[in-house]
Order: C-alpha cells, then structure tokens, then sequence
C-alpha cells in the first residue's frame, strides 16, 4: 500500500504506510543523517513460517525496498545496510548462491526506479571478489547514479569493518612508504578517506532488527558515536512504521559525543 504524503520543501514523496499517525511524530529537525541497518531474522523468520531459508531473504527484499523509501521521504542523507559479510561464506553453497543472485536480481529489477528517485548506491566491501558479472552490474549502477542528490543508499556485500580498516592501513603504508604521505599527516580525516564509506557522514543511527545486540563487525569506524537500536522484530516483518519508531526513539536520545551537553 503506498500513499503520497510527505511534501517536504520541493518534492512529495511516496511512503508505505505512511498515513500512520506515528509519521505525525517526526521531530524533522532531529532525525538522524546517516542510518546503518543489520538486517537480521531472515532465516528464523523462514522457519516460523515453515518456509525454507532462501524464502526469507526473498521477503527480506520486499523489507529493504519499502525501507528505502521511507528513507527517501525522511531524507536521510544515507542509508547503509549489511547484505553480506566477509563472515558469510561459510554458509551452505547454496545459500550463498542464492544470495548472490538476489542481489543481481534486486539490481535488475530496481535499478531504474532507485534512479528515479535519485538515490546515489554504492556498493562497500571486497566487491573484487563477487563474480564478475554481479561486479559489472554494481559498477553500472554506481556509473548511473553517481550524479544522483538524494539518498546515499550503501550496500555492504563482502564486507567486514575490521577487514576495511585493514584495507585503509594497507593503503596509507602504501602511501607513506613510496613518500607521498608523512606518518604524523596521518588523521582521522585522511583514514576516513580511505575506507570504503569516504564521503559519507559519521553513522548517527544503527538499527539491528532480530533480538541479537551486537555489531558483528559493520562499520566499526563509522560507528564512534552511533546510538543502537535493537528490535525483536525478524527483518522480513520490518515495517516503515517500525523504522519510524526508531526515528523517534533517536530523537530522544541525549547524545553528548564525550561531552557534558546535547550536541
Ligand atoms: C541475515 O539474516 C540476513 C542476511 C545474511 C542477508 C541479508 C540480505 C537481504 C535482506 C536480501 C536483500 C539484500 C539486497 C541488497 C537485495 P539471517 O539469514 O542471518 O537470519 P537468521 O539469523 O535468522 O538465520
């Protein structure tokens, strides 16, 4: 069910469910930039329903969809979600495969309206390492939407923070060894250009839906200062008005970045 609600300054938007009197209670002024999402249950959510595994990664594509949308009437700056870790290739062959055909089959099918909607994507990871026809399609779709003003929508596949950071150290060695970098140049802003979110706002907002309360490795660096939100909530029954919730959970949150006051 979609409904055209927000008009915020130039442009309204469509958002699922979006005549829910929760969407009354935005504070606009305090809505985070950047959320960072986990997107966990699909599988616990495959076996309540008796449904194999796979089933719930093909419901939690339905989940992201309507989640991104909602990000782009809230006009967040950046949405980042967790698709695949550096940690997931342990799981069945089949499972993977699968995986990775969701995702060239999501880019497929959204590629054009993400575009429309003037949403930036950009894939995080050790992209290097997919096959090189999924890699090919990430690239032309980062290529079609790299001059896009609207939401920052980063997918994180065969990524892991810890291994990013390496990659980031590795590379300013690099720098530094062959002279183009001194050692005491080396700053938060110079290690942020390097890793693979450079350009991308601090992460205000990490939601991991599914029970568990723990980082598993995303966006360690990103993360500083982040507020958590956990949910019970299986990522495939994720609604906009559970995002909205959150939302309005951060806006209450007194965030004093080591300091004594709010902000
Ligand atoms: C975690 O659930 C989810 C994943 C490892 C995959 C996330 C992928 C999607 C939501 C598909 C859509 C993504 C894109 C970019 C099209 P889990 O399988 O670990 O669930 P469990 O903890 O219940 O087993």
């Amino acid at each position: 069910m979609w409904r055209r609600i927000f008009s915020r300054g130039d442009k309204a938007f469509e958002i699922p469910a979006a005549d829910s009197p929760l969407f009354e209670r935005i504070d606009w002024e305090r809505l985070p930039r950047h959320v960072a999402i986990i997107m966990d249950g699909n599988g616990r959510w495959a076996k309540g329903q008796g449904l194999l595994r796979t089933a719930g990664h093909t419901a939690g594509v339905k989940t992201l969809k309507n989640i991104l949308k909602t990000a782009i009437g809230l006009k967040l700056d950046a949405l980042t979600v967790y698709a695949f870790s550096t940690e997931n290739w342990k799981r069945p062959a089949t499972e993977v495969d699968f995986l990775m055909g969701l995702f060239s089959e999501y880019l497929k099918k959204e590629l054009m309206e993400m575009h429309e909607d003037n949403v930036r994507i950009h894939f995080i990871g050790r992209i290097g390492e997919l096959s090189p026809g999924l890699m090919r399609q990430m690239h032309e779709a980062e290529e079609l939407m790299q001059g896009n003003t609207g939401v920052k929508f980063n997918v994180a596949v065969n990524y892991g923070g810890q291994d990013e950071l390496l990659r980031a150290v590795r590379s300013l060695a690099r720098e530094a060894a062959e002279g183009k970098v001194a050692p005491e140049a080396i700053d938060a802003a110079l290690i942020e250009s390097h890793l693979d979110t450079a350009g991308n706002l601090p992460v205000d907002l990490v939601i991991r839906t599914s029970g568990d309360e723990r980082l598993s490795n995303f966006l360690l660096w990103q993360s500083a200062y982040a507020e958590f939100y956990f949910t019970p909530i299986n990522w495939p029954e994720f609604t906009p008005e559970d995002f909205v919730t959150a939302m309005i959970d951060f806006a209450g949150r007194d965030r004093r970045f080591g300091g004594l006051t709010n902000q």
